[in-house]
């Protein structure tokens, strides 16, 4: 076998193999789905938030490895937050939560952000 195209660091494979997180949220609070312009991979998140703590969060996606795993790490670096702080998070941090992404994937950890904020924004329409 030749060597992968993409070398990922060792947390992105044990996130891809093993994703935190995985799955829906009823009634939740927020619910986001993002499609990335950049490679048509789309992800849902659904949060759940008592007292503006973002208490669960879950997350879907039909994307690549690096998606898996930045869905993995943006659901595992919300939960305890509140929704201000959850809405703070970058993509680098997903980076540096995963030791690293290939450069032709950075676009995967932003895919996450992207639907964290759609999923804020959703709880913050609501009444
Ligand atoms: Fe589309 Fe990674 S290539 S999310």
């Amino acid at each position: 076998l030749s060597a992968p195209e993409y070398p990922y660091s060792k947390k992105v494979i044990e996130h891809y193999r093993s994703p935190r997180n995985v799955g829906k949220i009823e009634q939740a609070e927020g619910f986001g789905e993002h499609i990335s312009d950049i490679c048509g991979d789309m992800m849902q998140i659904y949060l759940k938030v008592e007292g503006n703590i973002i208490t669960d969060a879950k997350y879907e996606t039909f994307g690549c490895a690096a998606s898996v795993a930045s869905g993995s790490a943006i659901t595992e670096l919300i939960k305890g937050k509140t929704v201000e702080e959850a809405e703070r998070v970058t993509d680098k941090e997903i980076i540096d939560y995963l030791e690293g992404l290939p450069q032709p994937k950075i676009h995967c950890a932003v895919l996450a952000v992207t639907a964290l904020h759609t999923a804020i924004e959703d709880y913050k329409s609501k009444p």
